[in-house]
Order: C-alpha cells, then structure tokens, then sequence
C-alpha cells in the first residue's frame, strides 16, 4: 500500500540515519501506536492479525531508541477505555501481549534493557501480570534504556491516584501541605522516575491523545502521522526524529532566551 510521501524517500536506510542529530535527541519519546485495525482490514484480515503485524513496529521503534541511544520509549499499548472493547479482541490482544513478553525477554537482557509497565496493571489477567513481573524485576538492573509500556492505562486515573496517595500522604504529615508543587505531584505519578516525554508519536492520523500521559506532555513536541501503526517502521521513526530536531522548543520564553548557551534544554 502506497505511503504518503515524506520527501526523504529517496535516500537509503543510512543516509537518513545520517541525518538524525545525535547531540539533539529526545531523551523520552512517547508512543500512541493506533491503526492495527484499520490496517487489518484494509487487507480483509480480523483485526488481529494488524495487532500481530504491529508487533515489528515495536520492535523497531526498540532497537532504534537502543542504537541511538535514546534513553526512555513509553509505548501505549492498552487504555482504560480498550476495555469496553468486544471481548474476543480484549482476550487476544492479552494473549499476544503474553507472548510479546516471553519472547522478548533474552532481547531486553541482551541489550540491557529495563522493562517497565504503567497503569493498572493489576486488572490483567493473572498469566499476563505473571510474565510482566518476571520481567520487571529480570530487567532491574538494566541501564541502557527504558522501555515502559501502559496497559490499562488512563492518564486522568493516573491523576486521581496521585491525588489520593498524596492526600493519604499529608494526612499521615509525611510533608506540609505548602510543600505540595509541581515536583511533588509529577513524583506520585507512575511516571515519577521517568523525564516528561519529549516528542509524542500517534500514527494512524488521529490528532488527539485518548487519555495518555495528560501531566506527563505539558511541554511535549506532537507529532502526528496518518501511517498506520504496523506500517510505522524503523525508517518512519527516524522521520518523526528528523522532523522533532527541527522544532525549535520555546517552553514558554522568547526566541533569544533559547540559544544553546542560555540553559534551556533544546531536545
Ligand atoms: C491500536 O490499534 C492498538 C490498540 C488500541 C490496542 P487499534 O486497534 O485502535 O486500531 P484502529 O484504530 O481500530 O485502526
Ligand atoms: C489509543 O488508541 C489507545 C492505545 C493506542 C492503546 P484508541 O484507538 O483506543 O483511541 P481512540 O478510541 O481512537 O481515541
Ligand atoms: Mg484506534
């Protein structure tokens, strides 16, 4: 299926890897990975089967924070509200989660990768939150990158969370309610280890971001593409890099408080 053309098609796999700027990459990138569906039945297949297929764009995505050196990639593979879909999916899309993970266990040891989950994970099913704890505390001790995936994750259930800890938390007089700012509340989030997302990714052409990290991307690049999500491969990510790295990030300030000299963290 013909893509939309995005005016680096005709260079090779290495000359547009050539032209992400490694003094300029994001340290966090965050995913939307949305359009297996769609991509599945485009092709006349249930809807599985563009799940399955989205698999490799995951794996992509993995491999080209990991060689690039990109610390944190925060994937949303399930929301709260993927719930409310028909139940055969739901079960097929745990089933192949579980299966992700039993597979991808020697690549993630390999490459000294830490696996991370957010959400509410607990409302998996049993085998599946098994194989996510194995693989939480396998990975502990790796210190080259981050993978975090969200499953059963809403970013305003990750707020009212945060909201109630934090409340149980100054009623026991853990800390003076004056001490309650912005640092704090980021530290009851799921989220409290990881730097906020610099650049968010959602493919599929969908320009919203369906409950996702809504404190996490205050200050996040957006980049929204219409390729579906099992067709977002290595070379497309590189384009997504490409195309943050030429956004000037103001956070706020004016142009000539920017320069690279002034403080300002620039990607
Ligand atoms: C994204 O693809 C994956 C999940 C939400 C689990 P979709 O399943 O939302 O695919 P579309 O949007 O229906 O094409
Ligand atoms: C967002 O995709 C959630 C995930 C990618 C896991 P959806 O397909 O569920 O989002 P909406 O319904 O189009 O907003
Ligand atoms: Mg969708």
């Amino acid at each position: 299926m013909r893509k939309i053309g995005s005016g680096n098609d005709a260079l090779s796999d290495d000359q547009l890897q050539a032209l992400v700027n490694r003094a300029r990459l994001p340290r966090h990138v965050a995913i939307i990975m949305d359009g297996n569906g769609r991509w599945a039945e485009m092709r006349g297949l249930p809807r599985i089967a563009g799940h399955r297929e989205g698999i490799g764009s995951v794996r992509d995505a993995v491999t080209a924070c990991r060689e690039l050196g990109i610390y944190a990639l925060t994937i949303y593979a399930f929301s709260m509200e993927n719930w409310q879909r028909p139940p055969d999916e739901v079960n097929e899309l745990m089933t192949l989660l579980e299966g992700y993970l039993q597979k991808e266990m020697a690549t993630l040891m390999e490459h000294r990768i830490r696996f991370k989950t957010i959400g509410q994970v607990h409302r998996l099913p049993a085998s599946v939150v098994h194989w996510i704890r194995a693989a939480e505390s396998a990975t502990l001790a790796n210190d080259k990158m981050v993978l975090t995936i969200a499953l059963s994750y809403g970013g305003r259930a990750e707020i009212v969370e945060a909201i109630l800890k934090l409340y149980d938390d100054l009623q026991k007089g853990l800390f003076k309610r004056e001490s309650v700012n912005e640092t704090l509340v980021g530290q009851y989030l799921n989220t409290a280890d990881l730097p906020d997302p610099d650049l968010m990714i959602r493919t599929s052409g969908e320009n919203r971001i369906s409950n996702f990290l809504l404190w996490q991307m205050a200050y996040t690049e957006l980049y929204f593409t219409p390729t579906l999500w099992p067709d977002f491969r290595r070379r497309d990510f590189l384009e997504a890099l490409i195309n943050y790295q030429q956004r000037e990030r103001r956070f706020g300030l004016v142009k000539e408080q920017i320069q690279p000299r002034s403080g300002v963290r620039q990607g």
